[in-house]
């Protein structure tokens, strides 16, 4: 799922991107869609929702993750967006992730289970996928990475609209995440980007540490031989922005920038923090999550001269 923060402090915006749900006594859950959602006016769709985030929400941690009944109408969509995004993984992924997406091998034709995912990936770096309900809080959230488990929701984006969701639906968890979470270059950032959120304290240094998150393996891109490319999870699960991220405003990797820096994920990414190579976020990025402490990001932010 995306960690996705809001403002700069202890208020996270999530709640304005994934759903809010209603747990009732006898175990059930109502997921509340807002108007503008795409399925908002369509009841199966809603009822479709409501189930898979009860499925979820029964899980618990030891048990078995529950397959999902994807209809044929869901599946049509994993089957359109795959399609759409193999010719552009192509032309505009970052080297790691198309080595990650070829070695994982997911299925184009059909939406494949979280406990098929696991099967794919654990034997590739161990890690392993957990279902959410809706929105986990960040240091859970965060905190699994350090133990290679990734929170993933398990509904699909509405049929009427395939090729773009602000929402972290299945398709984004899987072919944006785990095509990432198959290469152990990327599995040693998530899982130091999970260490630096046990470590620290302050809910300000968390927030820092997720946006750093934000800007790098949800929407980092990296210059190739080639041309720019795109190496997070938030760009290449989106064809929509696979296309467009390269006439965005592009900026260099900047630690206290990213970390700093407030972002809307209703609209694509307008501002991306571009390294010179994916060794240089290993360094940069993933050298700062494996040390970063609420102070030593205290100091970052006053040698930048960025707001305390
Ligand atoms: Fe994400």
């Amino acid at each position: 799922m995306c960690p996705r923060t809001g403002g700069g402090d202890v208020v996270f915006e999530e709640a304005s991107y994934f759903a809010p749900l209603d747990h009732s006594e006898d175990g059930t859950v109502s997921v509340r869609l807002g108007k503008d959602h795409p399925g908002f006016a369509d009841p199966v769709y809603r009822a479709r929702r409501d189930a898979l985030a009860t499925l979820a929400a029964q899980w618990r941690p030891g048990d078995a993750v529950p397959d999902a009944d994807y209809t044929e109408e869901e599946h049509e969509v994993w089957r359109q967006v795959s399609a759409a995004l193999v010719g552009l993984h192509l032309a505009h992924a970052a080297q790691p992730f198309l080595e990650g997406k070829e070695t994982l091998g997911l299925p184009e034709d059909r939406i494949p289970q979280l406990r098929e995912v696991t099967e794919l990936l654990a034997p590739l770096t161990g890690f392993t996928y957990q279902p959410a309900a809706g929105l986990v809080p960040l240091r859970e959230f965060y905190g699994s990475l350090a133990d290679r488990r990734f929170w993933s929701t398990q509904y699909v984006r509405h049929h009427s609209s395939p090729l773009y969701t602000p929402e972290p639906d299945v398709i984004h968890e899987v072919i944006g995440h785990a095509s990432t979470l198959a290469n152990r270059r990327y599995t040693a950032l998530y899982e130091a980007a999970g260490a630096a959120a046990r470590r620290v304290e302050s809910e300000e240094a968390l927030q820092f540490v997720s946006k750093v998150f934000w800007f790098t393996l949800e929407f980092g891109v990296v210059r190739e031989a080639d041309g720019l490319k795109a190496y997070g999870a938030g760009i290449l699960s989106s064809p929509g922005e696979t296309s467009e991220f390269s006439h965005m405003e592009l900026e260099p990797l900047d630690l206290v920038r990213m970390g700093t820096t407030e972002y809307d994920i209703t609209v694509y990414q307008p501002l991306l923090y571009v390294a010179d190579s994916f060794a240089q976020v290993e360094d940069v990025v993933g050298g700062f999550w494996e040390t970063c402490t609420d102070d030593s990001i205290e100091a970052l932010k006053h040698e930048a001269g960025a707001p305390a």
